[in-house]
């Protein structure tokens, strides 16, 4: 059929020429399908292409297939056409419509293969693990100063030949205060208010709590240490908290003295500070302890000449001790005829700030992870 020609329809059906129309459609096709020609072609078309802009090019020509060859399309409308055109012209018209419909999704295919394996090979790429990256490293945790001071402590006193007692937090009056000598408005209650439950029960003030129930399970004679918190309704600043860390030590035995404190007390600050550490002890007054001392030994950081940390002292203060007050053995059923102890206290957090000279003992109790990065 040559080109222009028009189309008599059977039935005389007064339309347009049918042969127009399919060359319309092809022109549209054409015209809207410009752009993805150069994806039929393998051209330069792929230094442009991305991941994201091919699978919008692969969504836009699934849309053009459906408007240039779907049920709606104008191609379609002209399939119907065929049986209505005259019986002579039917089978070129069909033949051109066929031939249409064949370029068409020749053409689209073709560029639909195309993004396929563009597609597949970028996503293989995206996907793929460069081995010889180096790896990510893990944020791993370490321990807390506290916690690497009291390990420190418990491995001196372990090697002592102490046991390691885990107290509890939560005490009855009788634990933190009348087991250890120090009744009802004793003035000692007073310098160790702490905070108390609606059912009586109290946050124990000191560690000195555990001697009690060591003694009531153990009996005598036993060695243990007992680190653990303490609670005090103190006002925050630098020197305070009121929750800090204790570390309880008690010995009873047969024949114990004040030697034995003093000798106990000494080995372990050499061993925590150094050989050349000296230690000191000064009369002092604990309601469970008698006669009581407190301790101080030489400054680590100027050996006793005066600096900073030790305020030019050359001693640092450390703890509390003393020899086991009679009242205190025989209250757990310890004879004290038979029984003698020394036991001593003293602060973990106080002991740890000193050692890294830190000006504020908050510091270690507020998490800040800045902070405690830095003890890595
Ligand atoms: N519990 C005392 C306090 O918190 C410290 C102390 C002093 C403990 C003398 C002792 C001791 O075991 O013998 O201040």
């Amino acid at each position: 059929m040559p080109a222009g020609t028009s189309l008599v329809m059977a039935e005389g059906l007064s339309q347009e020429d049918p042969k127009l129309q399919v060359e319309a459609a092809r022109k549209a096709f054409e015209q809207e399908f410009e752009r993805f020609a150069s994806f039929a072609d393998n051209s330069e078309v792929l230094s442009t292409l991305d991941l994201n802009r091919a699978e919008a090019e692969q969504r836009a020509l699934t849309d053009l297939r459906t408007r240039h060859l779907g049920k709606k399309s104008a191609l379609a409308a002209s399939k119907k056409l065929i049986g209505r055109v005259a019986p002579g012209e039917r089978a070129a018209f069909g033949q051109l419509v066929q031939q249409n419909d064949a370029e068409i999704t020749g053409k689209i295919e073709q560029a639909e293969q195309f993004l396929r394996t563009y597609l597949e090979f970028a996503r293989s790429e995206r996907e793929a693990i460069d081995v010889t990256l180096p790896g990510r490293r893990p944020r791993r945790g370490h321990l807390h100063p506290i916690t690497v001071g009291r390990e420190r402590i418990e491995d001196i006193f372990v090697s002592l030949g102490y046991a390691i007692e885990d107290g509890r937090e939560i005490e009855t009056d009788f634990y933190n205060f009348d087991a250890l000598n120090i009744p009802d408005n004793h003035p000692a209650r007073a310098s160790q208010d702490t905070f108390y439950t609606s059912e009586g029960f109290a946050l124990r003030s000191q560690t000195s709590t555990v001697q009690i129930h060591a003694m009531q399970r153990r009996g005598a004679p036993l060695r243990m240490i007992a680190p653990g918190r303490v609670f005090r309704r103190d006002t925050p600043d630098p020197t305070h908290n009121p929750m800090f860390f204790q570390v309880e030590g008690l010995c009873v035995d047969r024949g114990i003295s004040m030697a034995h404190l003093k000798g106990t007390v000494a080995e372990f600050l050499r061993r925590m500070f150094g050989a050349q550490t000296v230690t000191r002890f000064r009369p002092s007054y604990f309601p469970f302890t008698e006669p009581s001392a407190e301790f101080d030994f030489s400054c680590f950081k100027c050996g006793g000449t005066g600096c900073r940390i030790c305020k030019n002292s050359g001693w640092i203060e450390l703890g509390g001790s003393g020899m086991v007050h009679p009242n205190v053995l025989r209250g757990v059923g310890v004879d004290p005829d038979e029984f003698s102890g020394f036991a001593f206290g003293l602060g973990i957090d106080r002991m740890v700030a000193l050692t890294y000279g830190l000006d504020d003992i908050r510091l270690l109790f507020e998490n800040d992870v800045r902070f405690l990065e830095q003890f890595d």
